[in-house]
């Protein structure tokens, strides 16, 4: 067994210490046991564990819905509707609407994501989903689908979210209605993925989208970078930063992108993607074998790179 596999192993270990998550019913039904790992370099792949099954993204779609407006838009006018500031709070969390000239304040909580599914290029629902789902599938070379079955789960425990979307309706924060807005935004959520499909996604931020078809403004490509290192793990962000040192996002379903821009992973040399998926998740609402594996892989490799 070599190093790579034994930080899996002791990893897997940990998907004992972590729950599912329990507030949308059909994420509640997942295997707390499953645990996938794929790393991407130019020329390799390395895949360990459950790598055949499929999940949601959930919030990792954050990030390319973050760029696929951003690019159609400019980031100056992104940065009218939604600022690029940590919370340091939860999710879903709305006690801070009220602050900030009622701006929400990065596009990786739930707020900023729900006004920039209002931002996204379409005049209707369908063509403001197809406008992510057309850059994701550039970017993995395949077809994605919305898991319909996720989608209306979420759908009917939205509360939160729907009240969200009034608040920064009421503000001048959504370009769409409100029933709009959170139906991009859940149906983004529920895009079905594979851990190869997720380091891909990371591959494409470690090579800049130098070797992708999705093509993107580098300035963009830079900002979602700087956000996945300040906000991309939910209220763990400054720990994650701090211990891992490498600019990622994360999704309650369990889903982890990590970027190293210039690293050695056993055959791996270069810029590499790395995906994961490990649906026990921690109380913050990020895979708990997954941080144990790469705060261990960080660690071991070298990759420390902030
Ligand atoms: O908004 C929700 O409840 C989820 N669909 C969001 C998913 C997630 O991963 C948490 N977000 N930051």
């Amino acid at each position: 067994m070599n190093k790579l596999q034994m930080i899996y192993e002791q990893a897997k270990q940990r998907t004992a210490n972590g729950q599912v998550a329990s507030y949308i019913p059909a994420l509640a039904a997942a295997n707390g046991d499953l645990f996938a790992v794929s790393l991407l370099s130019a020329e390799h792949e390395i895949e360990l564990g459950d790598c055949t099954e499929t999940f949601t993204l959930q919030s990792v779609v954050k990030v390319i819905s973050f760029m696929v407006a951003a690019n159609y838009h400019g980031i100056e006018e992104i940065m009218h509707y939604v600022d690029v500031e940590p919370t340091g709070d939860s999710f879903n969390s709305i006690v801070r609407l009220e602050s900030h000239n009622n701006k929400p304040f990065n596009p990786m909580i739930n707020a900023g994501a729900i006004t920039i599914a209002s931002l996204l290029p379409g005049e209707t629902m369908f063509e403001k989903v197809k406008s992510v789902t057309t850059f994701l599938e550039q970017i993995i070379g395949k077809k994605v689908h919305i898991n319909n079955e996720v989608y209306f789960s979420e759908y009917q425990s939205a509360d939160y979210n729907r009240a969200i979307a009034y608040i920064l309706q009421a503000n001048g924060f959504l370009k769409s209605d409100v029933e709009e807005a959170l139906q991009v935004y859940l149906q983004l959520c529920s895009i079905s993925v594979d851990v190869s499909d997720l380091a891909k996604l990371a591959f494409y931020f470690a090579t800049n989208g130098k070797e992708s078809e999705a093509i993107c403004n580098k300035g963009v490509i830079n900002i979602a970078k700087a956000l996945m290192i300040t906000c991309g793990m939910y209220n763990a962000s400054g720990k994650f930063a701090a211990f891992i040192g490498l600019p990622a996002k994360s999704g309650v379903s369990g889903a982890i992108i990590a970027v190293v821009r210039n690293g050695e992973i056993e055959q791996l040399q270069g810029p590499i993607g790395i995906g994961i998926y490990g649906p026990a998740i921690d109380q913050v609402g990020n895979s708990v074998a997954g941080i144990e594996f790469l705060m261990h892989l960080s660690k071991e490799y070298d990759l420390f790179c902030l």
